[in-house]
């Protein structure tokens, strides 16, 4: 394919603007009217006794959330895992198993071979990628596409998205079967779905924001993220993206944990980035971040215009998410860490597309 930055500076501004496009795709294909329409090979998920999850990268922080949709709205037992480490360790598998690996290229060595192990134990293998010519793909018993489009950034922004996208349809699919949500309250989640694109332009007007706030964290050394419950994992993506592209170094926790350690790190020289829908969580996220404060902590939070208002004085930043169903925060909530990574490495004039020392597609071990 012939493919060029569209007006864009970089390949990853074209990938990030894409989003609300792509996403529409992925629905399309996945859901017609109101119902979830899958491949024909389909997934019993009545039969499932345990979901395992193994990816590397930012696809891996797309299991990370998935879990919690697959716990949380289909109550199965899910386990996720890098591919390196899964490989390896050799995990039983039990009987109604089934293995789910994701990824953009579907050539990632560790991933490949993780699939591998399970092929013969688990009772399906399934693949979500962006690729479907690719390796992972031919050796699944189900794929299903993703349908980004071809990502040419080394940094994953549109990949990673439409991962949930699949996902969350997926883990829909699932409950439905298995009794956890009547018509009238799969309806609602599909609109809330549905609803994503047009949140996710709105999502993409605070872009000049986030431009200027990367001004002032290119500054800074080290960065922290914080999220609680299904912000936990976007947490980590947000601080994957930053340190891959702006070489700043950032760590993800979750908020709850800050004290049992990582709150010794924080004094007035290191940014904390607090991701804080307003979901169930949303107070005790917003006592973490005070925490903070109370120790001298610059805290940029992001959060819909009513939770900034909640959490009341005290922030350094804040960012003015367009408010959405808790449930698909994640998916939106990519923006604006995509967008902070981005600003933050064009500010420090990096390569943004091709950053140092990584690959696209890493396909050997
Ligand atoms: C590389 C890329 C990451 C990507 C990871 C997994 O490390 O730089 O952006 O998330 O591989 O790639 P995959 O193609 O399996 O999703």
């Amino acid at each position: 394919t012939n493919i060029d930055k569209g007006g864009y500076k970089h390949f990853m501004a074209k990938e990030i603007a894409e989003q609300p496009t792509v996403s529409t795709e992925v629905l399309n294909h996945y859901i017609r009217r109101n119902e979830i329409v899958l491949p024909d090979a389909g997934l019993d998920f009545t039969a499932i006794n345990r979901l395992t999850m193994v990816a590397c990268g930012t696809a891996f922080y797309a299991c990370y959330v998935a879990k919690y949709w697959f716990e949380q709205v289909a109550g199965i037992p899910v386990e996720i895992d890098v591919a390196s480490e899964f490989r390896y360790r050799e995990p039983p598998i039990t009987d109604g198993t089934v293995a789910l690996f994701v990824s953009q290229s579907g050539e990632t060595a560790d991933t490949l071979a993780a699939l591998r192990y399970c092929a013969g134990k688990a009772d399906k293998i399934v693949a979500a990628v962006n690729s479907t010519e690719s390796s992972i793909a031919r050796e699944s018993d189900l794929v299903l596409p993703i349908l980004a489009g071809v990502e040419v950034g080394v940094a994953s922004t549109k990949a990673f998205t439409n991962q949930l996208m699949t996902l969350a349809v997926l883990a829909l699919e699932a409950a439905r079967q298995r009794g956890r949500l009547n018509d009238e309250q799969l309806a609602e989640r599909i609109a809330a779905l549905r609803s994503l694109p047009g949140l996710m332009n709105s999502a993409l007007t605070i872009e000049s924001r986030c431009e200027a706030l990367a001004l002032k964290l290119a500054e800074a050394k080290d960065i922290l993220f914080l999220g609680r419950g299904i912000m936990y994992p976007l947490a980590l993506e947000g601080a994957l993206k930053l340190k891959e592209i702006s070489y700043i170094h950032a760590e993800a926790y979750a908020s709850g944990e800050l004290k049992h350690g990582p709150i010794a790190l924080v004094d007035k020289h290191v940014p904390v980035i607090v991701m804080a829908p307003r979901d169930g969580l949303f107070d005790k996220t917003i006592s973490n971040m005070q925490e903070v404060m109370a120790r001298g902590g610059r805290v940029l939070l992001i959060s819909d215009a009513k939770g900034i208002e909640e959490a009341g004085d005290g922030v350094w930043e804040s960012l003015v998410m367009p408010e959405v169903d808790p449930f698909l925060s994640p998916v939106l909530y990519a923006l604006p860490a995509q967008m902070l990574a981005y600003y933050t490495a064009v500010a420090k004039g990096t390569d943004v597309d091709q950053p140092r020392n990584l690959a696209k597609s890493v396909t050997v071990e």
